[in-house]
């Protein structure tokens, strides 16, 4: 089925000046840009964003981290796109991720891992709608 997703470039993937590159892997593996936008978050909307992370160790830490620099937010659209995604992302930890996915090429760490995916289709709605209007989202 035809799903959306929400994905982030975090800031070490900006930093690396990787955006486009993160983006042709996109588009290449099928999905569509159908929003997208630069934001520096601020710790109230990173914190909002984990929420459910709240209570886990490593929250302060990720929320330090997504706050660092600037990200680039956008909608993908496509075939199986939450899991398609998923894939062209390879493991949380970039030390598990195969090779030739984003995170084994463009991640150093848990944390720095470059890039982050809607992980079910409702975290996808829930995402997509924290960061988008609806008008902001372009259908094609
Ligand atoms: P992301 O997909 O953005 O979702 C939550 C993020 O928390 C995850 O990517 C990692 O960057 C970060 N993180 C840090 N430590 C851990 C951990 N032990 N388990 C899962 N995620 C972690």
């Amino acid at each position: 089925a035809t799903e959306r997703t929400l994905s982030i470039i975090k800031p070490d993937a900006v930093a690396k000046n990787a955006i486009g590159e993160i983006i042709a892997r996109f588009e290449k593996a099928g999905l569509k840009v159908v929003a997208a936008k630069m934001l520096h978050l601020d710790n109230d909307k990173a914190g909002g964003f984990y929420a459910e992370h709240k209570e886990r160790p490593f929250f302060n830490d990720l929320v330090g981290f997504m706050t660092s620099g600037p990200v680039v937010v956008q909608v993908l659209e496509g075939e199986n796109a939450i899991a398609k995604n998923r894939d062209l992302m390879g493991a949380t930890n970039p030390k598990d991720a195969e090779p030739g996915t984003i995170r084994a090429d463009f991640a150093e760490t848990i944390d720095a891992n470059a890039v982050h995916g809607s992980d079910s289709p409702e975290s996808a709605e829930r995402e997509i709608s924290y960061f988008f209007s609806n008008d902001e989202i372009c259908p094609r």
